[in-house]
Order: C-alpha cells, then structure tokens, then sequence
C-alpha cells in the first residue's frame, strides 16, 4: 500500500470534507495527457480516436474529450441521444450497437454514423437508406479479456458478423446498393499485444475481401495496469506493429487504409479514484474475517463483483497519521448483499480475499484507485436506494469543481406512480 495514486492526503479530506463521501474524483490534466497519448497512436495513412462513452458518460469528461479532438463510439441508441443532448456534434459519433436503434432513421437522419452489428442490422439499414455508405461489425473469430465476461470476440461471443459470412455481408450491400467504406471489430478489453498483432493480419485480410473498404476499425481494449502485477498496455508497441501492417497491406494492394481506435478503459480508467468512508469494523472470529465495512459498494463499484477483480485501495486516515501496525482484511460494501465484496479472490468473484491494509478506525478514507472506467456508469445504482455519487474534476489549476451532484431520493422515485 503506498499513498494515493493522484491524490494527496490533504485533498482526499478535503474533498469528503467539502462535497461528502462516497464521492468519484477525476483529474483534468490526466485526462487530458491521456487523450494527447491516443491521439499519438503509431498510424500509417490517419488516425481517428474514438472514445467509447460507455466506460464514464459523464458530461463534463465527454466535453473534455471532445475538446481534444476524440470522436465518440456509442453502445445504445441512448448514449447517442445522451451525447446529442450534451451537444456533440453528430458526425462524431458512431453507433456500435448490440440492439437495433427503434429510432435509427431519425439518428442516421442526424448525421450519426451506423456500425452494423448483425446481419439483420444490415439489412435494416439497407431498407431505410438504400445506396449509403455503412460501416460493418465483424467478429474476427478471436477475442482477448482480462475476464471471459470482456472477451467479445470468438465463437462464444454474439458481438459483430461472424467472419465465415462475408458472403452474406456482400449480398446484402449488393441488394440495398451499400458502400461498406468501414470494417470494425473489437475482440474485447484484454489487449494482449500477440492478440493485437493477429487480429490486425486477420483484419486486412478482410479488408481485402471488401474492395469499397478505406477505414479500419480496431476497437478498444488497450488495458491498464490495476493491480501491481497487471500491465498497462504499451500503445507505441502495439501502434508500431499495426502501422508496419497497414504499410504493407498498402505495398502489396494500393490501398491506403486509415485506422480507428475506440478507447474506453485506457482514456480515463487511472485518471479516476473513488473516495468512500470505513463505515464499520466486524470480526468472524479466530478462525475467520476481519471485515471493513464502507459506505459504498456494489451500487457504486460493481467490477469487483461482476468480474472477480480487485481495486488497489489506499488509506487516509482522518488525523492525517498513518499507523505502522497493518492487519488483513477484507473489504466490502454497503449493500445488503453478499456478493458486495470490494476484494473478491481474484478470478471468482464469490470468494473472498483479504488485502493488507494499516489498522484503520472507523471515518477513515479510501481510495478506491483506478476507478475512472466502468466504475460510476456501470453500477447497481439505487439497489438498495442508495443514491447515485456525485463526482468531482480536480482542474489543472488545483480547482475541485462538482461535475455531477448527488442524486437526491425525489429524483430516485420521480417517475413513479
Ligand atoms: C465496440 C466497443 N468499442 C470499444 C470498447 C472499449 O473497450 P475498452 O474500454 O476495453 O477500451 C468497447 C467495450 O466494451 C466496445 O464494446
């Protein structure tokens, strides 16, 4: 355990002190410096970001990006609208959808752009706007993960058009008169380099199948390091590789493709922390657990159970004194739910592990690090009605400024009759 990722003791109190806890915290200048390291990914022939809104859609870190000239991927007709709404303008963003949009006349109408992500999406598309151009999800017939639960690609994933049936791909732009200008796959958020590499060959070697094809879509998954012995994802040594292919593919075809990537974990995951407070100190025993008890939990957080995986936490306690003495515990979360472990065994999101941490009292702080991605858009918000946290940028200048308030319990219930 060593202190705070990219927060100091001081800040972590004050910012409890000023807004309460639990509380998610962003830092403006690593977003920024993210943003600036995708949009350097190693390319051949031009490079569109594309950040996918689903790891953080919040407003505020949208904007961000979208100052710094990243283009959105969304996952839902909603997240469309949701960046719509916030004002992004709609040739920036592309729809990578599991369900088909009820309103995707309307959305493409916009100007948003269309990733086929099934045969019957493609045909869908043809029917609305015969003789477009339209971009095609395929599985490339390999995935990679960190969890089986973010592998998407491989024969036991639905996402994208298997690949034996391109055939079908064709027939389909042949009778709706389509231009497929763009292929995408994304294999899953494990990112392993030797995945990247195959996955690139196999990927030109489907652009080759498509003749209409100049955009490349390789997706996201470039990985960070959570825990000490996890890597974070080298971009220039996965960048260098797909340039040298592009390059070749270009040698040995004429054809000058450009490359998407669709980054979500890797803009914002680290620039991230969750601060929550030790609610509570229960013991099972010699035989058993000391427990830490927070004041967040699964309808925050809810990776740890959902994958298996844990967060580095790191202690503030609120004297400002770190004891030397440590003890193991095991940290879990305020619902009302076993399975609300923030240190699961790693691998088997039902077991249960305990971490080193100094002896804390109860109105310490946490730091849950890492935690920008995934974290506050993919929690069980409101179960057990607790409300959603609200958030906070630390700006360049030292600033904190509220980028999303707590929920308030009218707003819970609000559209209950
Ligand atoms: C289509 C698509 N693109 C990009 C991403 C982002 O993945 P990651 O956060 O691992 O970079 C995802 C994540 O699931 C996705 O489904």
């Amino acid at each position: 355990m060593t202190s705070p990722k990219f927060l100091t003791p001081v800040q972590v109190r004050t910012i409890a002190d000023k807004f309460g806890t639990p509380i998610y915290v962003y830092s403006e200048k690593m977003l920024k410096a993210s943003a600036i390291l995708t949009n350097n990914f190693p390319n051949a022939f031009g490079l569109k970001v594309r950040y996918a809104i689903k790891a953080n859609s919040t407003a505020a870190i949208i904007k961000l990006f979208d100052s710094m000239n990243i283009h959105f991927d969304a996952s839902s007709s909603y997240e469309v609208e949701r960046l719509l709404m916030i004002g992004i303008e709609a040739s920036k963003i592309q729809l990578t959808a599991q369900e088909l949009a009820p309103n995707l006349k309307e959305l493409v109408g916009k100007g948003v752009l269309f990733n086929a992500c099934s045969l019957r999406q493609l045909e869908a598309y043809g029917k609305l706007f015969p003789g477009h151009r339209v971009c095609v999800r395929i599985n490339p017939g390999i995935g990679s993960g960190h969890a089986n639960r973010v592998n998407v690609g491989g024969p036991s994933s639905s996402f994208g058009i298997w690949y034996e049936y391109f055939d079908k791909i064709k027939s389909l732009a042949d009778k709706y008169d389509l231009t497929i200008d763009t292929l995408h796959t994304h294999i899953g958020s494990g990112s392993d380099p030797a995945v990247w590499e195959k996955v690139t060959k196999m990927n030109l070697d489907a652009v080759k199948e498509f003749p209409d094809v100049t955009t490349l879509n390789m997706g996201g998954g470039f990985k960070i390091g959570r825990l000490a012995d996890e890597k974070t994802t080298d971009l220039m040594q996965i960048g260098s590789k797909v340039k040298t292919f592009f390059e070749d593919f270009y040698k040995e075809t004429g054809r000058k493709i450009k490359l998407e990537i669709e980054p979500g974990t890797y803009l914002i995951a680290a620039n991230g922390a969750l601060i929550a407070e030790i609610d509570d100190k229960v013991d099972t025993g010699k035989e058993g657990y000391t427990f830490l008890k927070t004041n967040t939990g699964m309808s925050d957080i809810l990776r740890p159970t959902m994958y298996g995986v844990q967060h580095v936490m790191n202690l503030v306690t609120k004297s400002g004194d770190l004891p030397k003495e440590t003890e193991n515990v095991v940290v879990v979360g305020h619902a009302c739910e076993s399975g609300d472990i923030l240190t699961p065994t790693l691998g088997d999101s039902e077991g249960v592990a305990t971490i080193s941490l100094p002896k804390t009292e109860i109105g310490d702080f946490l730091v849950i690090e890492d935690s920008g991605a995934y974290c506050s858009s993919m929690s069980a918000i409101n179960y057990n009605s607790f409300p959603r946290v609200p958030e906070v940028m630390i700006m360049e200048d030292g600033e904190f400024v509220l980028i999303r308030k707590r929920q308030t319990m009218k707003q819970m219930i609000e559209n209950e009759l």
